[in-house]
């Protein structure tokens, strides 16, 4: 897979591309990441991507110029056409199902805001599928883009070394995953459920669904629908 993040600030994915799952499927070749600063593609000699908003008003918003000439660029390069991504508080709700769904394509382009938001030219022209990772006001696009392409990575086929880790993830199967134990089997007095330590797997199973149920019905119902 390809992901292309626009940005105007490509330094902040550094490190996390480079670290634990991510980092690995990047090293093993199984997704390429390329940041692209916008900033690059500004025409005057300040090199500004944003101006004040017409009709007055707080902040800064983010200029169309800047934003096409990158997203142009950066698809000229690309074999695949990309799903293009905006990353909003407006988008929808970024869930387990959509991230499945973005796993399947070969190519991702996300854009990040900055400032106040976008020109609304940027949002009605690009045709982009609007994505939020939650109901709050983040400064920049920035900690979405990398929720986003976290969890897309993780589910690209031989990014997390064992092929079964994934489907028990809480949300995969629409409950939240069981509670896990490993040594020692006691702890400041707080055993292991006995169950784990039997060996008998059809019980152990038994045990992680009903404990998935519950946990799900406890502190998420809305993920069991309407009872
Ligand atoms: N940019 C600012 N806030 C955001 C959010 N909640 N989700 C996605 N992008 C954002």
């Amino acid at each position: 897979m390809w992901i292309d993040v626009l940005t105007l600030f490509p330094e902040v994915f550094e490190s996390y591309l480079a670290t634990s799952i991510v980092g690995r499927a990047v090293a093993e070749g199984r997704v390429t990441i390329r940041c692209t600063n916008f900033r690059d593609f500004a025409k005057d000699k300040h090199r500004s991507v944003d101006d004040r908003p017409f009709g007055g008003g707080p902040g800064m918003v983010l200029m169309c110029g800047p934003v096409f000439d990158a997203l142009e660029s950066v698809e000229a390069q690309r074999k695949e056409k990309p799903q293009r991504i905006l990353l909003t508080p407006q988008g929808a709700r970024l869930t387990q199902r959509v991230v499945a769904e973005l796993a399947q394509e070969p190519a991702l382009l996300l854009v990040c805001g900055h400032y106040e938001g976008f020109d609304e030219r940027i949002r009605i022209r690009i045709n982009a599928r609007e994505i939020s990772v939650g109901d709050y006001v983040l400064s920049g696009g920035e900690p979405a883009a990398m929720v986003l392409v976290d969890a897309v990575v993780r589910l690209l086929p031989g990014a997390l070394g064992d092929e079964a880790s994934a489907d028990n993830d809480s949300f995969a199967d629409g409950v939240l995953e069981y509670p896990q134990y490993t040594r020692p089997r006691e702890f400041r007095g707080m055993r292991v459920p006995e169950v784990l330590l039997s060996g008998n797997h059809a019980e152990i199973a038994a045990w992680r669904e009903e404990q998935a149920r519950q946990r799900t019905a406890q502190r998420r119902p809305d993920l069991l629908g309407p009872s």
